[in-house]
């Protein structure tokens, strides 16, 4: 695995796009896989027949796992192209599965993406597009960071249907990752703490208008 000579560069589409191309058949989950977090997960969803968008899936076994466990319809992006390109070709066989070049950030600009989904799925994403930060005060975090994260779940708002969920798997403490998380148009945010002696967390959040 290639680690960055510092943290920002978690947020650089470069660094992912040469990453995956020097990592191509490989995979690598970020804090939990499924099977760490599979009732939780579950749950959080609210059934198998629920349309997913996995964001920034990288080449995690996640999205693999959901298929194998008898979810449907798993959408895959990410904005690096060698990544999604390896794992279209390493899962053609399982058709519940679509992969897609995109940034995330382009997904308000595409009306094939409004309210498209019944559940959007982030494990680790945000914490790389705040990695630039990772330098900065986390109790106040830079401007730039705060109105990239409102951004963000604007995107999310766009593309899930009323009532649809956004579950994000995370190393943040509530303190620092709730406020993002109740956004515009979203209810209340549930946090549940996932795992033993490190601690992650899975926050959920209904998008109600
Ligand atoms: C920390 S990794 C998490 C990968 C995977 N979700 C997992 O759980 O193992 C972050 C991923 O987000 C992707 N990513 C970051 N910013 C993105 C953006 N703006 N649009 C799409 N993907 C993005 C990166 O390419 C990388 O694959």
């Amino acid at each position: 695995m290639v680690l960055p000579e510092a943290n920002a560069a978690y947020a650089d589409q470069g660094y992912w796009e040469q990453r995956y191309a020097d990592e191509s058949g490989q995979t690598f989950d970020w804090f939990k896989s499924y099977a760490d977090v599979q009732a939780v997960l579950d749950a959080a969803i609210g059934g198998k027949d629920r349309r997913l968008l996995n964001l920034g899936c990288g080449n995690s076994a996640l999205a693999a796992d959901l298929a194998r466990a008898g979810y449907t319809a798993v959408h895959n992006i990410d904005y690096a192209d060698s990544v999604i390109r390896d794992m279209q070709a390493r899962h053609s066989d399982l058709p519940a599965l679509t992969w897609e070049t995109k940034d995330i950030f382009a997904i308000t600009a595409d009306a094939a993406y409004r309210e498209r989904f019944d559940v959007a799925l982030d494990k680790g994403t945000i914490d790389a597009l705040v990695a630039a930060a990772s330098k900065e005060d986390p109790w106040n975090p830079p401007q730039a960071t705060v109105d990239r994260m409102y951004d963000y779940m604007a995107q999310i708002r766009y593309l899930l249907k009323i009532g649809g969920r956004f579950v994000h798997i995370t190393f943040a403490q509530p303190h620092f990752r709730r406020r993002f998380c109740e956004a515009p148009g979203f209810g209340p945010v549930t946090v549940t703490e996932l795992g033993e002696g490190w601690t992650y967390y899975l926050y959920t959040a209904e998008r109600i208008a």
